[in-house]
């Protein structure tokens, strides 16, 4: 008998944005609901669908990250590396990330630290555009985001560094003078009325704690890693609630990649709005002024996109995912309060 293979599988899904382009990609909905592929498939292939068909059908609007991080917290050592934190089979899953998105965002640190690509090289699929986010124009330019060519990059700067060079040629510099502009909603809204609704922020963990505190992310990746650093740069910080009941527990789907675990955090639930009061802990910088729940734009929650239909509202997040392997979240006595990284390999 032929099985469907990763690679064919890969390549259906990719061609899947709608619930329209299931059918033809071979998909068909199983006795419970769930999509699976009609022809026999092997066990990587089946796992595909659970994984990224509901990125797939999440609609023109999505913003997710991801961190690999060891166990003790760190997403690459005191000196700033990261190579590698995470395994090979991780390294394909931030891939397939990059080619679901339309844009690629990386902080200031992991452009200096990584000088990383940001295409799509380990599994098939289109280059996102490269989103820099630099207020202070301190991303050097010999970077490869700004020389390599392979991939549209986009180089946002604030108002700030008036000793920034031009920008090289290919490479567009949007300069933002807005107070809040950085905030992680007025960037995800500038992204999309560019035309990149679909975001993956990759790293490092300035970024990403950024937009999980904000409550800009519909889905956080985070890989952990079977390794101890003791020390060095860390993954998700942000200001914390004082009692363990009010602490952040998304629905989560735990699964293996090689020797690391891959957690899936949706975060697409609606919630309260977060404290806004902080100051990063990190930086320092106020952030997050006008911020709002989680704006799902066109796009579909996540958490139902791949049992919807047959479910119905009451259904299961992270649908789509092993029931062993989910995670209800815990509610606290407050009702839902939802707050709750390696590179891939850092091989960028
Ligand atoms: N393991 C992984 O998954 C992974 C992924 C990526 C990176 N890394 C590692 O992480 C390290 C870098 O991470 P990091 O946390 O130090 O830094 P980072 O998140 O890469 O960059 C943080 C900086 O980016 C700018 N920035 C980002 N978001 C912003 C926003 N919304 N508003 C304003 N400015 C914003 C700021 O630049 P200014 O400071 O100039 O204001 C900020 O300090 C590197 O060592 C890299 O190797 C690991």
């Amino acid at each position: 008998m032929t099985f469907l293979e990763t690679e064919e599988a890969w390549e259906r899904l990719r061609s899947v944005r709608s619930e329209a382009d299931t059918g033809p990609a071979g998909l068909v909905r199983g006795p419970d609901g769930r999509r699976r592929w009609s022809a026999p498939a092997s066990p990587q292939a089946r796992l595909l669908v659970d994984r990224y068909l509901p990125l797939c059908l999440a609609g023109p609007r999505l913003t997710i990250a991801q961190l690999g991080q060891s166990l003790d917290g760190f997403i690459a050592t005191r000196t700033g590396d990261a190579d590698y934190v995470t395994g090979e089979e991780d390294r394909r899953h931030l891939h397939r990330l990059r080619a679901l998105a339309d844009a690629v965002v990386v902080g200031a640190g992991t452009a200096v630290a990584d000088d990383p690509q940001l295409t799509v090289r380990a599994c098939a699929g289109t280059h996102p555009v490269r989103v820099v986010l630099d207020p202070r124009g301190r991303v050097p330019l010999d970077r490869r985001v700004f020389t390599d060519g392979s991939a549209p990059t986009l180089w946002v700067v604030g108002a700030t560094g008036e000793r920034r060079p031009a920008p090289p040629d290919g490479v567009e510099l949007l300069t933002l003078t807005e107070t809040d502009a950085f905030a992680p909603h007025q960037l995800v809204r500038t992204l999309a009325r560019r035309g990149l609704g679909r975001v993956l922020i990759e790293g490092g963990g300035v970024t990403v704690s950024r937009f999980v505190h904000a409550g800009a992310l519909h889905r956080l990746y985070v890989t952990v890693a079977p390794v101890l650093l003791g020390d060095g740069i860390p993954g998700l910080r942000f200001d914390g609630t004082p009692v363990m009941r009010d602490a952040l527990r998304p629905p989560v789907r735990r699964s293996t990649l090689g020797e690391d675990t891959l957690f899936e955090l949706d975060l697409s639930a609606p919630r309260p709005d977060a404290p806004l009061d902080g100051q990063h802990r990190d930086t320092g910088e106020a952030r997050g002024e006008g911020e709002h729940p989680v704006d799902h734009g066109h796009g579909q929650p996540l958490a139902r996109a791949q049992a919807r239909g047959a479910e119905g509202p009451g259904g299961d997040a992270l649908a789509g995912a092993p029931a062993a392997d989910v995670q209800r979240q815990r509610h606290g006595d407050q009702g839902e309060h939802h707050q709750g990284q390696q590179l891939g390999q850092r091989r960028v």
